[in-house]
């Protein structure tokens, strides 16, 4: 079994739900960065950090590479129940509120803390690592917005999930139960020119597959994406 694979999109673009259910299907660990970013950006708000000059903002990596070695910020990286803990409390409830989704591409965007959190993801993904000998499970399906081109360049299977702003502003306008579908397309459209700033994920490389999944449901998408994976398993046999 290939053992890495990315899938990257913008919000709304269905690729959490997407790659979690591939995730269960193939038997691999899962893992959300979108939610990284966001909990590191629940504990600056939580825990007013001042990240307003260099300084500041390094004092604040430091404490939260200490974190992390010492597990006190830890992730769940089962698809079935995908949670990142903070002083083993499930801060998972706390990720998707508005003041949380306002900053967090201001957050993203720090390169102290992009670093920080791509070599956490990069760790993360080593462990799972099929070629790895000190591997202990098959593989990990690994969902962002700079998996692809940053994080793991060297993954097995490279997805890019599109759609159009208006298919994505309904789904984010269900899963978020909002009545208010403009403000809310408007509001993605902002976090989208934000990410784009950071990271141009809406340009893949040469060895990306791009799937526009606007006219296709949850499991069209995810069927769609087993037949890429399971070309690529014969190509390997
Ligand atoms: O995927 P989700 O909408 O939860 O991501 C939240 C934010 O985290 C994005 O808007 C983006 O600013 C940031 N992000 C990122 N790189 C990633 C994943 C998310 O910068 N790989």
């Amino acid at each position: 079994m290939s053992s890495i694979i990315a899938i990257d999109g913008a919000s709304g673009s269905g690729k959490s739900s997407t790659a979690k259910l591939l995730a269960k299907k193939y038997h691999l660990a899962y893992l959300d960065t979108g939610s990284m970013y966001r909990a590191i950006t629940y504990i600056v708000k939580s825990e007013k950090h001042n990240l307003e000059n260099n300084k500041n903002t390094a004092n604040f990596c430091h404490l939260l590479d200490k974190l992390i070695s010492q597990r006190k910020l830890t992730i769940n990286l089962n698809p079935e129940n995908f949670k990142i803990l903070y002083f083993n409390k499930n801060i998972n409830n706390q990720l998707r509120n508005q003041n949380i989704t306002k900053l967090v591409s201001h957050i993203a965007s720090i390169p102290q803390i992009r670093a920080l959190l791509i070599a956490w993801q990069q760790s993360i993904i080593a462990k799972h690592n099929f070629t790895n000998q000190h591997s202990h499970t098959k593989g990990i399906i690994v969902e962002g917005r700079d998996i692809a081109k940053v994080v793991i360049p060297e993954a097995d299977i490279k997805i890019l999930l599109k759609s159009n702003e208006t298919t994505r502003a309904r789904r984010r306008a269900k899963e978020l139960n909002i009545k208010d579908i403009t403000s809310l397309a408007k509001s993605i459209d902002k976090r989208d020119k934000a990410d784009l700033q950071i990271n141009n994920f809406a340009n893949p490389s040469a060895d990306t597959v791009v799937v526009d999944n606007t006219d296709m449901s949850l499991n069209q998408t995810v069927d769609f994406i087993a037949k890429i994976i399971n070309s690529k398993l014969n190509n390997l046999k």
